[in-house]
């Protein structure tokens, strides 16, 4: 992760920290769901498929490496309260994701416990950081929070699909967690454009170029971006609701620009079968 200038903000009294941290935090205790109020004796294996169990695999794994990725974050913030402060309330809602989907998989007695724990121990050695440490301040920002908004996507369309309650709730308030991470994220990203005008250029260049990446700690993940988007297929809503967020990043001008690129064209055309007309009109 690269260093630039502080983006530490000016302490206002009464506040947590900064006032943006101050209203995360104080949401964050308002909406925060209890791990202990979720019925894993409830759980009806009778509705739940081989799909549901394969995408919510692969999603703990994602969600398992927290404590890397933790560490990293919490080194290079360590001077700046604000983001230290919300990293920290990050990871604890980051690892009730892991922590919650590791449950529920146990739960149910369909997967074979000790090759998990072989799978998770892997996960856990391998490696965070290749693409982000490449990354300024304000593409980190950026990217961050396009891949929070992609995953609360994916619980969201996730939750729509399973059959079984228990699960549904579970991804229902993953979902919701990972979309108040992006909000945070966005208003990251906004802060930096703001004070650096080189920046505007480095996240639409990001943009351009951005691609969800198959984690490169997780072994397989072939096979385990399969059984994710096979539960959550990219459609025209969730991508006119991801180019949405890019608007209220960069503004409308810059949401045109970025929209009608011919790299965006081709990349929606040949690789998402959808049609640029179509999903790209105005949000
Ligand atoms: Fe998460
Ligand atoms: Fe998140």
């Amino acid at each position: 992760m690269p260093q630039t200038d502080s983006l530490v903000a000016p302490r206002v009294p009464g506040t947590l920290f900064t006032p943006a941290f101050d209203r995360f935090f104080r949401t964050h205790e308002r909406v925060m769901w209890n791990f202990s109020s979720i019925p894993f004796e409830k759980i009806d294996l009778s509705l739940i498929t081989e799909d549901d169990i394969n995408a919510l695999r692969a999603a703990m794994l994602v969600e398992s490496h927290n404590p890397v990725y933790t560490r990293v974050l919490l080194d290079y913030f360590r001077m700046d309260h604000e983001m230290a402060a919300f990293v920290v309330t990050w990871s604890y809602e980051e690892m009730k994701h892991y922590g919650v989907l590791r449950t529920y998989l146990e739960a149910t007695g369909l997967v074979d416990l000790v090759d998990l724990e072989r799978e998770l121990n892997e996960t856990r050695a391998g490696p965070w950081g290749d693409i982000e440490s490449q990354f300024t301040v304000a593409q980190s920002f950026s990217y961050t929070m396009l891949q929070e908004e992609l995953t609360g996507l994916f619980y969201q369309k996730f939750a729509r699909r399973t059959k079984e309650p228990v699960l549904r709730n579970i991804l229902t308030l993953v979902g919701k967690d990972e979309f108040r991470h992006c909000q945070w994220y966005l208003y990251k990203a906004k802060q930096v454009l703001s004070r650096n005008r080189h920046a505007r250029e480095e996240v639409e260049d990001l943009l351009l170029r951005f691609e969800m990446p198959g984690p490169s700690f997780i072994q397989e993940y072939g096979k385990h971006g399969y059984a994710m988007l096979k539960v959550a297929p990219p459609d025209a809503n969730s991508f006119r609701q991801v180019m949405a967020r890019v608007g209220e990043l960069t503004g409308r001008t810059h949401w045109g620009k970025l929209a009608t690129d011919p790299i965006y064209v081709r990349k929606l055309r040949e690789e998402w079968g959808m049609e640029p007309r179509e999903v790209l009109s105005l949000p």
